[in-house]
């Protein structure tokens, strides 16, 4: 295992995450379905202003269950960035609908409104852009259009919890939005997911897919009760232990955005001296939480490269999120997709580059990325 200097990522975390984890596991039961399950529901509903969340397994499943939950399938379409991670253009594939790539634009890096209504064809069911690294997309013109279309609207906000757009948290725009607790997000429970949601029909439907199809009104392992299955269902819960280390992340959230904002900040002060690279530069109306903190190298794919290999030299951990999910191996085999397909999206996937950016990062560990950043443009590059 490389042993960087510098990781691209660290995991905050504190005495209260080691403390109601063992809490729960001194319990000795609730080890699956628990009360901290509800709790941490509660208080993500609540922090996103929505009537309801339910917790999953990944990220990934509560993709899937919220599409299942909608009844998204076969003959729909959904329209999803190709700059994003793999498993938002999988999800639609899972149901048996079909992932329809519209391009981005290069103020958010998020779904480009007037990219997504060319898509839209009369088998378009929703739009499910994502909010990238941390920063709000188009999200105000996107909901907008999905209302007019008559479309439905997910917001695959993995990457983002705590992010606002106009003031208002992400999450809450669309019909349906998901958030990932995976060990490299802004809150980690290892691994994890949330759907929020106000509508209570589709918050029943999850919790069923989520357990089974069963109908569980009280919990199914303390309870001497038979319950009946009233739907297909798999097991994507999220454990009661997982979920007391969620509560207690979620506790630290706005603490662990100042941190990572005044880190970017810090960040950007000094790499904004250096012309070839472009810091995170979206307006105001887009408040960031930096889950990453990505740069554009101006001058294209090999400088980007170079840059890469030489702060690996030194020790810095960098990484391109994303390469276009279109080009994957997978995507082209499928669907015969190609260079040129997405334009924008190709472009800047040829630009970005992702350097370490953590709570905890000192303003030593930035100066020493900084200062290798200005090296390589000035003496290397
Ligand atoms: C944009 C996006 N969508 C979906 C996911 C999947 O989440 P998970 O890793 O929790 O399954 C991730 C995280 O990796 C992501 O970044």
């Amino acid at each position: 295992m490389t042993r960087w200097k510098i990781p691209l990522y660290e995991v905050y975390w504190d005495e209260n995450d080691v403390n109601r984890v063992s809490e729960s596991i001194r319990q000795g039961m609730f080890w699956a379905i628990g009360p901290n399950i509800e709790k941490f529901e509660s208080m993500t509903a609540k922090y996103v202003g929505r009537e309801y969340a339910v917790a999953f397994n990944s990220g990934t499943s509560a993709l899937h269950a919220m599409l299942l939950a909608y009844g998204i399938g076969k003959g729909d379409e959904v329209i999803v960035p190709s700059f994003t991670f793999i498993a938002t253009a999988n999800a639609p594939l899972f149901v048996g609908a079909k992932p329809v790539f519209a391009d981005i634009e290069a103020e958010t890096y998020g779904l480009d409104p007037d990219c997504v209504k060319e898509k839209i064809t009369k088998n378009t069911k929703a739009l499910m852009p994502i909010h990238y690294s941390g920063l709000p997309c188009q999200i105000g013109e996107l909901k907008e259009l999905a209302e007019n279309e008559g479309l439905l609207l997910f917001e695959d906000a993995a990457e983002s919890i705590g992010a606002k757009f106009e003031g208002k948290a992400v999450g809450s725009f669309g019909d349906a939005a998901m958030f990932s607790f995976c060990g490299n997000k802004v809150i980690a429970t290892g691994e994890g997911g949330m759907i929020v949601t106000d509508n209570r029909d589709v918050y029943e439907k999850l919790k069923l897919i989520r357990s089974h199809g069963r109908l569980e009104t009280e919990n199914y392992f303390t309870s001497a009760k038979t319950m009946d299955y009233v739907t297909l269902g798999y097991n994507w819960r999220m454990s009661n232990i997982t979920a007391a280390l969620g509560i207690s992340q979620l506790e630290k959230l706005a603490k662990l955005i100042k941190m990572r904002r005044r880190n970017a900040a810090y960040l950007s002060g000094k790499l904004s001296k250096v012309a070839e690279i472009e810091v995170p530069n979206a307006g105001e109306e887009f408040f960031q939480v930096y889950q990453m903190y990505t740069v554009k190298v101006r001058n294209g794919e090999k400088a980007r490269d170079d840059l890469g290999n030489h702060l690996t030299e030194k020790g810095v951990m960098t990484k391109v999120y994303f390469s276009p999910v279109h080009l994957t191996y997978f995507y082209r085999a499928k669907f015969g997709f190609q260079e040129g397909d997405l334009p924008v999206t190709e472009k800047i996937s040829k630009q970005v580059l992702t350097l370490p950016m953590y709570p905890s990062l000192t303003t030593d560990d930035m100066d020493y990325v900084a200062d290798n950043v200005e090296d390589f443009m000035e003496n290397v590059g």
